[in-house]
């Protein structure tokens, strides 16, 4: 695991950018595995400037997306789709027919789950997987849990996720109970990935979730076992590591 300390977060969103334009440079027609939340968001705007500049070209990039909540239809303006709408996919070329989220408004949730898997499978899966850190460790919506799940699963968001969720909706009732998120097993197969984190809010999580014992009560934990993990953190974040 390389850590990159990070000033603050333009920093850190400057080199998680500047990871992911590597990436794409160096295979454009890549699958890049996207996150939302807010620490990405920096990162999706730096992309957006190099790529305004004529610097970077996302005309053969394919992405599959972490998780999408369930029952949120694209264009209600909390869901997923909408968020990468926003902030990437209608600011750069990249080809909509090749951007893939778990769909949220299938009801059947195992016909979801086993499409999304089918679609990373026919894509070739992940060459670089962009991950944000839940305060409780989880990665994408694998919250704490007995067990790491293997495959994209319908999960129940916990009460602490649902909280820290309900600054983007009107009211807590509204904040979805559910997402669709890809497994544990198909983030770790990916051949590299980027965790950014920002903010002394997650200087104790990122201290056990990468120095501390892996165990799926910390989902993160699992990425210390993965063999090209590069974390891009800031200093906040990484105020209680030495
Ligand atoms: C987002 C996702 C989540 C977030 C995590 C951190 O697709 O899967 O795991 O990355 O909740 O969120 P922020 O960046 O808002 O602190």
């Amino acid at each position: 695991m390389r850590i990159i300390r990070a000033k603050d977060y333009d920093d850190m969103s400057r080199k998680a950018a500047n990871v992911i334009s590597a990436q794409v440079i160096m295979k454009p027609d890549c699958v890049l595995g996207l996150a939302t939340g807010s620490t990405p968001i920096g990162a999706y705007a730096q992309l957006v400037k190099w790529y305004d500049k004529g610097d970077l070209d996302f005309s053969k990039v394919t992405s599959v997306n972490l998780d999408e909540y369930k029952g949120l239809t694209r264009d209600n303006d909390q869901s997923y789709y909408y968020f990468m709408n926003h902030h990437l996919f209608s600011k750069v070329n990249i080809n909509p027919d090749r951007t893939f989220l778990p769909d949220g408004t299938e009801k059947d949730s195992d016909k979801a789950c086993g499409d999304y898997d089918r679609i990373i499978a026919d894509v070739g899966g992940i060459d670089l997987q962009l991950l944000g850190l839940g305060h409780n460790g989880h990665i994408g919506f694998n919250e704490p849990a007995d067990t790491f799940e293997a495959g994209t699963h319908c999960v129940d968001l916990t009460e602490s996720t649902v909280k820290a969720n309900q600054r983007f909706f009107a009211s807590i009732d509204e904040v979805p109970r559910q997402a669709y998120t890809m497994g544990i097993q198909t983030i770790m197969l990916a051949k590299k990935v980027l965790v950014v984190v920002s903010g002394e809010d997650k200087a104790k999580i990122v201290k056990e979730a990468f120095f501390g014992p892996i165990t799926p009560k910390v989902q993160a934990s699992v990425l210390q076992l993965h063999r090209n993990v590069t974390v891009v953190a800031d200093e906040a974040a990484l105020s209680l590591v030495k």
